[in-house]
């Protein structure tokens, strides 16, 4: 594995995204919400599940590549949806984007992205949409036809962010909408020249601060004023009836973001969803809600085979891939890991770590004796 970054595992991209960004940035990207239990909590239960090593199975040639919710994947990686990207790194969609075209494997456009659909799509590769609601429906409903006709096959709808989640130390650091300037936040930018200068530098030369780009341009507002009536998101009224709505109205796929419950997922199925992605939002949303691999066993045993199943929240290692794939995942999303990457070095960065992400889950599946993705199945793990 080729490294010219220094960076041989997702926590070497992480310590060095951490010296690039401003507090305020990283701590919008790094943290959970409240006390901040629920990051342990997925990693803890992670770390918990054991394998089973098996030997002399012939591991020469191991394949990592699958299909996730019908689509061919060099592995059973995919990148989150996350709204931020263009705040950690200039343009930072399209370099999530390219990497993930690069390496084959799905990436996720986000509605609440800093660069619209229609700038992210160019980049060609394998595309997911994630949907939002604003508090006007009618600007979201419209930009699901953009997508769909962009060549988003797949529409995530997130509903673990029914109402907004408590992270205290953005109203300390004055990440609100607007952002508010204040002496800790402008000296705790000054501090980080690189970042000033490459991100924002570069974004007040191209003469637009970074805004929601997916909203039509006349409701438009960068992140230094208020939101215009109608583009804040509401999601509070959200219940399975406007889930159907937006089934009837998305003609490709749809998975349905952040189940926990296995009744959640027979609803989804019930209501037409092809798949849901179990998650609890990396923690950022309910600091006490379940681990999310703790809630996959459950859910795979009531619609597994039924429909895709995916999985994230915590995943920082290709052992990690291995165990949602052993508890029933068909694939598994990154997050944070992707903006670590991201955060570290750019494409370059989201690049590596999926070289190191991919690399690890061949590794793993080789120590398993195990030469496809298909094999892996609960006979890999121990009894818990
Ligand atoms: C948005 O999805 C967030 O977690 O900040």
């Amino acid at each position: 594995m080729a490294d010219d970054l220094g960076c041989w595992n997702i926590a070497d991209l992480h310590a060095k995204a951490r010296r690039r960004l401003p507090l305020g940035i990283w701590e919008y990207l790094e943290r959970g919400v409240e006390d901040e239990r629920g990051m342990a909590r997925n990693r803890d239960a992670l770390d918990a599940l054991k394998f089973i090593p098996r030997v002399a199975c012939n591991v020469e040639n191991i394949d990592t590549s699958c299909e996730i919710i019908g689509v061919p994947s060099t592995a059973p990686i995919a990148i989150a949806p996350t709204g931020a990207a263009g705040l950690i790194w200039h343009n930072g969609d399209l370099h999530l984007a390219r990497a993930a075209a690069k390496a084959g494997i799905p990436f996720t456009i986000s509605s609440a992205s800093t660069m619209d659909v229609e700038q992210i799509a160019e980049v060609g590769g394998k595309l997911w949409f994630q949907l939002y609601m604003w508090e006007d429906k009618e600007l979201s409903y419209g930009v699901l036809e953009r997508a769909y006709v962009l060549g988003c096959e797949t529409l995530f709808v997130t509903l673990d962010l029914p109402v907004m989640p408590n992270r205290e130390y953005l109203y300390r650091n004055g990440y609100g909408m607007p952002f508010a300037l204040n002496r800790n936040n402008m000296l705790d930018v000054m501090m980080h020249p690189r970042w000033l200068l490459g991100v924002m530098g570069r974004y007040a030369l191209g003469g637009a601060l970074p805004a929601q780009a997916n909203l039509p341009p006349n409701l438009k507002s960068n992140i230094m004023k208020s939101s215009k009536p109608g583009t804040v998101f509401r999601q509070a009224d959200l219940d399975w009836e406007a889930i159907k709505i937006l089934r009837d109205k998305w003609p490709g796929r749809l998975v349905l973001k952040g189940i926990l419950h296995p009744d959640d997922a027979e609803t989804a199925l019930n209501v037409g969803a092809d798949g849901v992605l179990v998650s609890n939002h990396g923690a950022r949303s309910l600091d006490h809600s379940i681990a999310a691999i703790d809630a996959l066993p459950a859910i795979t045993d009531r619609v597994g085979g039924r429909m895709s199943i995916l999985f994230d929240s915590g995943v920082r290692r290709g052992s990690d891939v291995v165990k949602a794939l052993a508890l029933g995942a068909d694939g598994v999303l990154v997050g944070r890991a992707a903006l670590y990457g991201l955060g570290a070095a750019g494409e370059a960065g989201v690049s590596r770590m999926l070289d190191i992400l991919q690399d690890e889950t061949r590794r793993v599946m080789g120590m398993l004796g195990l030469t496809d993705t298909g094999a892996i199945g609960s006979q890999v793990l121990a009894p818990r």
